[in-house]
């Protein structure tokens, strides 16, 4: 292409009006700067005419300055312009954009959410009441005869060293003469049992009952353990109760908690309280790896002298227990790994459970 000539008078005016409609083009301050560079820069032809001046004839450069003169102001003027307008929309949009809407509804108290063990044990609980059982409780500071006598753990029976238990020395007693009188024989009860013979001296026969509630164990801290933990105890006692109606009471609890292809299966196993005793394995459908049998708790017939313990005659009455971990069936209910984030208290953990410890 010929260069352009400062005099060619035709030529100047398509050389400003390519950029004039390069810059009101230009969408944004980088596609402006661009423009800019291809029609004002070293290169642009106007700047090149513009250096040509000095080339030409003395005659000639009045005439050649003034066309360049007033070519190189449009162009400006409209640069100025395009500069303008493009900071004015910038801003416009950033106006819209970074708008805060005031009338929008805020969550002035963030909602609480609810830690899922409380909640899975009342979900039990309904479920047993659903089918005509009572709710127990039992003291969580136990006499050790509750914890272990009257569930016929023997003074020196081996099975006492089962469960990990913390003894506790003495008891404070406001207003006693002494600041803490010793009352020995008192534990913080390692399982829910007890609490079969506390409801069965206050409450007689037939008896059907859950208990759920906090027990304790000098375990240590893992994966699937916790010196605090809670279980769910179940306890019938009533005439004719037979293995039949543990097995299916407890399919029934299974499947009402984790669906209906759950099933439970029976291990003989050992308890001083109740004969025959099982471990009771849970068929797990969501198991990772593909379904199983999982550890759920134990299980059995109430052992006859529990029965007698209570007064009761293991003649004319026959019962069966069972005894779950709740962590344990919250992590298989749930899928989680590992029982600390049960314990460790951070609130994201019961936020997973929503408001009402359930799932929303
Ligand atoms: C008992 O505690 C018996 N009282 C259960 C029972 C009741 C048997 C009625 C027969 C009749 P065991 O020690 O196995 O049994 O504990 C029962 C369940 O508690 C275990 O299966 C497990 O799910 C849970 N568990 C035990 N130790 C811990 C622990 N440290 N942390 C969390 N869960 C635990
Ligand atoms: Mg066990």
């Amino acid at each position: 292409m010929e260069p352009l000539s400062p005099l060619d008078e035709a030529g100047i005016a398509r050389a400003v009006l390519a950029a004039q409609r390069a810059f009101s083009n230009a969408q944004t301050l980088d596609e402006l700067k661009e423009a800019r560079l291809v029609h004002t820069g070293d290169n642009a032809p106007i700047t090149q005419a513009n250096m040509r001046i000095k080339g030409l004839e003395k005659s000639e450069r009045p005439v050649a300055g003034k066309l360049m003169g007033r070519a190189r102001k449009d162009i400006q003027v409209a640069l100025t312009a395009a500069t303008e307008r493009i900071e004015a929309e910038v801003e416009a949009r950033m106006l819209v954009e970074e708008t805060v809407d005031v009338t929008l509804p805020v969550t002035r108290t963030p909602s609480g959410a609810r830690h899922p063990l409380p909640a899975l044990m009342e979900d039990i609980s309904d479920l047993f009441i659903g089918m005509g059982w009572q709710v127990a409780e039992g003291p969580e500071l136990e006499h050790e005869w509750f914890n272990f006598d009257s569930l016929n753990f023997g003074p020196d029976h081996p099975a006492r060293q089962m469960q990990d238990t913390f003894y506790v020395d003495g008891v404070a007693h406001a207003g006693s003469e002494a600041d803490v009188e010793t009352q020995p024989g008192l534990v913080l009860r390692t399982h829910t049992s007890p609490v079969q013979s506390h409801a069965l001296l206050e409450r007689g026969v037939p008896l059907y009952i859950v208990c759920p509630g906090k027990v304790f164990r000098t375990d240590a801290l893992d994966a699937t353990h916790t010196p605090v933990f809670h279980q769910i105890e179940g306890l019938a006692v009533d005439k004719g109760l037979t293995m039949e109606h543990l097995k299916g009471t407890l399919d029934h609890f299974a499947q009402q908690l984790f669906g209906e292809q759950a099933r439970t299966r029976l291990r003989p196993s050992y308890f001083p309280f109740t004969e025959p005793s099982a471990e009771m394995d849970l068929w797990f459908p969501q198991k990772k790896g593909g379904p199983g049998w999982i550890e759920w708790g134990g299980c059995g017939m109430v052992n006859p002298e529990v029965l007698r313990n209570a007064g009761i005659d293991p003649e004319e009455y026959t019962g069966f227990a069972f005894g779950m971990g709740i962590e344990r069936t919250l992590m298989l209910r749930n899928a989680i790994a590992d029982m600390r984030d049960m314990v460790e208290g951070d609130i994201r953990f019961s936020q997973q459970f929503g408001t009402t410890g359930r799932g929303n």
